[in-house]
């Protein structure tokens, strides 16, 4: 099948990681030791902030999700504020419960012709949140989504630095950004952190991931956050296989991205004159996200049909079927792809979004999330649990949206998305 899901190494990188086992050791003054680094560990992560343009990276074999824990713990202390974006993964929603944090939620905007996707965090949102909020010590957004969406990263860090709040960057989708020309990556829009989950689009073990760090206020206990949260037995493929994959950037990321990038316009040019939407505005020119609910098919199916042209996608959403490339992908993925696409054929009736994303609405929040996540709760169907303090947050991933976050009073509304989802009970505090 052609891999057009993640590993970005889609099977297929360097010879050398034939034998595993032959990479796999343990802390040796040869090898060093991932969270005290002193030898080719501290040498391997300045070549990735040099590449990077950051201050400091530090590698990760516990996935993005270490590196938003380490992110969140650094700049945010527990019990304060942060601007939060309220389409955010779950292990974001995990940081906050765990760090105890006090989540100030901005909602994204969805324009008409965006229904189906997550929606964008505008840069006056944001401006405004921190007009109202100057004791936040943080703004949090994700960018790009999982659909390929990307926000304003250069407007919204400009408005954060001159409110003094740093801007952290959730950029799982987003390492191979580094890459382009000119970059898109965060830290060169101007982000103070970002969290990388390089494995998603790049040529990395999965669980290999990268912290990205451009604020002097966040080096020194950068390491000892990644600490707190991370295994002790960090893999040693993986982070041989980030810094082979910072080496092969820095040497072929833009010819090769350039390259893909020609390759997935092409492929999008063919969707767009069978009548298959994209999404709008600025997105991420590699991610492949095709609204084939606009020719009438669903995209559970079409996943169906693209499997008989031995092309496996990522993810069928609601509207859209999501393909990641990578440059690991040969001609002969891009030819199956473009057959699979061609044999779609237009149905008379566009199909109906069934999934919007909530217009923002009043999230009260009664109790702290970790107050909530810890409470004593019981299990309640969501038919009943409007008016109840939610003990967990619903945040499925796609869309990386939170319907209900744990603390807050359940709304009609948010019932209404829960039980749209497929979600028939839920925890409440009790
Ligand atoms: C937007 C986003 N953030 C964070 C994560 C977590 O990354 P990882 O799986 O590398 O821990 C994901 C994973 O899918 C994600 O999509």
């Amino acid at each position: 099948m052609a891999s057009f899901h993640t590993p970005g190494h889609k099977n297929r990188f360097l010879k050398s990681f034939n034998n595993l086992f032959e990479l796999d050791l343990t802390e040796l003054d040869a090898t060093d030791d991932l969270y005290n680094p002193k030898g080719p560990i501290v040498e391997a992560e300045q070549l990735a902030a040099s590449y990077f343009g950051a201050k400091k990276v530090l590698f990760s074999t516990s996935g993005n999700t270490l590196c938003i824990q380490a992110m969140l713990r650094l700049a945010v202390p527990s019990k304060s504020k942060i601007i939060c974006a309220r389409n955010l993964h779950k292990s974001a929603l995990g940081a906050i419960i765990l760090l105890d944090l006090e989540p100030i939620w901005v909602f994204p905007e969805v324009q008409e012709e965006e229904r189906g996707l997550p929606g964008r965090i505008t840069s006056k949102s944001v401006e405004m949140h921190l007009k109202k909020n100057p004791n936040a010590r943080a703004v949090y957004i994700t960018s790009p989504d999982y659909y390929g969406c990307m926000c304003d990263v250069e407007k919204i860090s400009s408005h954060c630095k001159k409110n003094n709040t740093p801007l952290l960057v959730d950029n799982a989708h987003g390492t191979h950004l580094a890459c382009l020309d000119p970059s898109l990556h965060p830290i060169a829009l101007g982000a103070d952190i970002s969290s990388d989950s390089a494995h998603k689009t790049l040529p990395v073990l999965t669980s290999g991931a990268f912290l990205n760090i451009n604020n002097d206020n966040y080096l020194e206990d950068a390491t000892g956050s990644m600490a707190l949260f991370g295994s002790t037995s960090p893999s040693f493929p993986i982070l041989a296989s980030l810094d082979l994959c910072r080496d092969w950037m820095q040497k072929n990321g833009r010819a090769e991205f350039s390259r893909l990038e020609r390759k997935v316009r092409y492929i999008e040019n063919l969707a767009t004159q069978k009548g298959i939407s994209l999404p709008p505005g600025r997105t991420d020119p590699t991610r492949i996200s095709l609204g084939v609910g606009s020719i009438g098919i669903s995209p559970g199916e079409c996943a169906k049909i693209f499997r008989k042209f031995a092309v496996e996608p990522e993810f069928a959403s609601d509207f859209y079927l999501i393909l990641i490339p990578s440059p690991f992908n040969t001609d002969e993925n891009f030819e199956n792809l473009e057959r699979a696409i061609l044999s779609l054929e237009k149905k008379e009736q566009k199909k109906e979004i069934s999934l919007d994303i909530p217009k923002e609405f009043d999230a009260r929040q009664i109790l702290s999330p970790r107050e909530a996540f810890f409470a004593e709760n019981k299990k309640v169907s969501v038919e009943c649990s409007v008016g109840k303090i939610a003990s967990r947050g619903i945040c499925p991933c796609p869309p990386g949206f939170l319907f209900v976050a744990p603390g807050e009073e359940i709304t009609e509304e948010s019932a209404f998305f829960m039980k749209k989802t497929g979600i028939l009970d839920i925890l409440v505090v009790k």
